[in-house]
């Protein structure tokens, strides 16, 4: 059973006084696993908040099919076992920490008793301990984003649907957030997270869906995407002329008084390697370089 699947979903805006309709999904299909983290990845404006609103159903599709744990995902069923935060999380300002959890919990009917160990339990995995009696108009953005999460894990739900959760955080925000999704998975949930920042998915995803053109153009492990090593070395050395590198027709570039050779193939890093010990070279580095997430997003976006 998936965790999450939507087949062939389809939804246009009607914009410029009614008189075109823009269409932002065009048979978007994918599938969440069970316990795994899935990054879905768009560029601003792809429809990654448009596909997240129509499974939850706080939008209606034109068409497609949408499931949460094999439940029809905007049907009360299915969104029981769902916890969402949202792109631009609103709470209202004057409530406190722990009054807004508490009023959360009131929603899902959880008794008051329970809500309260619950609660400090979030909280502390969120990071807010002590924090509780804070009016949430004091709080900074992170700080924001990680009552949204608490706030999305108050119903204990299976999967987790985070829009850009790490929009607008600072590094220590960012590396907050992904601890708080890595623990999410150690405890067996799911969470699907949107974002147009490649750098925090490839620390933490497990697989990806690319968003572009309202449809899908990849999905898969991200292990597959990305270990598929470029043919590009880097090599970093000192000790040699540049006038002897100039000679031989070595293409080079400098990074802190270091030379930096790029070789496209085996061969030419063994030659490379060759010349350099002939001259007295000193080697610092050699690396084959990895295809980033970034490299095959814009791959795939230029094709
Ligand atoms: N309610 C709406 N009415 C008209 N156009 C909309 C509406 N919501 C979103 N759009 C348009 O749909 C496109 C996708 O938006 P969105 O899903 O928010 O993208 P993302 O979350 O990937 O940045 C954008 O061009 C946006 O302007
Ligand atoms: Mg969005």
């Amino acid at each position: 059973m998936e965790a999450i699947k939507i087949q062939d979903l389809r939804k246009s805006f009607v914009s410029d006084f009614m008189v075109r309709r823009t269409k932002v999904l065009n048979g978007l299909s994918l599938n969440v696993n069970q316990g795994e983290i899935y990054g879905f990845l768009g560029q601003n404006g792809a429809g990654k908040t448009t596909t997240i609103k129509c499974l939850l159903g706080l939008i209606k599709p034109d068409s497609g099919k949408m499931f949460l744990l094999d439940e029809i995902s905007y049907t009360i069923k299915g969104r029981k076992n769902v916890g969402f935060l949202p792109e631009h999380p609103y709470f209202y300002d004057y409530l406190t920490i722990e009054e807004l959890l508490l009023f959360s919990s009131s929603l899902f009917g959880i008794k008051k008793s329970i809500a309260r160990a619950r609660i400090k339990d979030l909280i502390a995995k969120v990071g807010m301990q002590g924090k509780e009696k804070l009016k949430l108009r004091k709080l900074s953005k992170g700080m924001i984003q990680r009552i949204g999460l608490a706030q999305a894990l108050i119903n204990d739900p299976e999967v987790l649907i985070l829009d850009e959760p790490f929009s607008g955080l600072d590094p220590i925000g960012r590396k907050e957030v992904r601890d708080v999704i890595l623990s999410l998975k150690d405890e067996g949930k799911t969470v699907f997270f949107s974002s147009h920042i490649l750098q925090d998915m490839e620390m933490i995803v497990d697989r990806v869906g690319i968003l572009l053109d309202g449809v899908i153009i990849k999905e898969g492990q991200l292990d597959d995407m990305i270990s598929s090593q470029s043919d590009i070395y880097e090599t970093v050395f000192t000790g040699v002329e540049e006038d002897i590198l100039k000679s031989n027709k070595y293409k080079f570039s400098k990074r802190n008084e270091k030379y930096i050779i790029k070789s496209t193939s085996n061969e030419k890093v063994n030659e490379l390697i060759e010349f350099l010990i002939m001259n007295r070279g000193k080697i610092s580095s050699i690396n084959q370089m990895g295809q980033t997430l970034e490299d095959v997003f814009l791959k795939e976006i230029k094709k």
